[in-house]
């Protein structure tokens, strides 16, 4: 959790402008900083047509071009559903800065290519070791002991091929702080390269 002096934020917002900032503020730091809830929002995306969603850990982000690194394992459910349907949300709330985010966009998938390469390559051992499990993420099975990883005795190299970088690109961000003397709920929207901002009854 945070709180607002840390990342230097408004104590009230009176400009569409500031509250993008802060939610840009929040979220560059949320990579880096494991205090700041965005740093493992919840990603939201379809499996056929009814909701799935997880909480997974913001790795990199672009402001750029709006668009983040997450970490996955190539045999999870969530990988295959993206590939039928790119839509996605990601949606996260810090009770010490008292904001929520929600953006909404779409997500492309790397599996063994440059890009899956050079994240795999910046990736700590610890968090590689989760890529080499024998069997697919989700797997029914009888005793969950059976699968757990002993770092000493694997080849952590084998789970580059499990391992999978997902891109979220949001072409929308819609800000909320809640305050006691009266919350400020604002939409951004990115329509071909022209941000469209409105504020929006809380
Ligand atoms: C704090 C936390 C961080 C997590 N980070 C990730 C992550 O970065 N990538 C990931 O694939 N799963 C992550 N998970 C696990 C997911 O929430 C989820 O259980 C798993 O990915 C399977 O999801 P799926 O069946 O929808 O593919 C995390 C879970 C927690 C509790």
């Amino acid at each position: 959790m945070h709180n607002n002096s840390m990342l230097d934020l408004p104590e009230e917002y009176k400009t569409l402008e500031e509250t993008l900032h802060a939610s840009f503020k929040v979220l560059e730091d949320a990579i880096e900083n494991r205090h700041n809830l965005f740093h493992t929002p919840v990603l939201s995306t379809f499996s056929d047509s009814k909701i799935n969603s997880r909480v997974i850990v913001l790795r990199a982000f672009d402001p750029e071009s709006r668009t983040f690194r997450i970490h996955s394992d190539s045999r999870s459910r969530k990988i295959k559903d993206i590939l039928q349907n790119a839509d996605a949300t990601l949606l996260g709330y810090d009770p010490g800065l008292k904001i929520q985010l929600k953006l909404h966009g779409s997500i492309e998938t790397h599996h063994q290519d440059n890009i899956a390469d050079l994240a795999w390559r910046d990736s700590q051992e610890m968090s590689k070791v989760c890529y080499s499990v024998s069997e697919s993420p989700g797997k029914e099975i009888d005793d969950p002991g059976d699968y757990d990883v002993d770092p000493e005795n694997i080849d952590l190299n084998e789970g580059y091929k499990n391992f999978a970088v997902i891109k979220f690109h949001f072409s929308s961000l819609e800000f909320l702080h809640l305050r006691s003397s009266g919350h400020r709920r604002s939409m951004h929207v990115w329509e071909m390269g022209e941000l469209r901002s409105n504020w929006m009854v809380p």
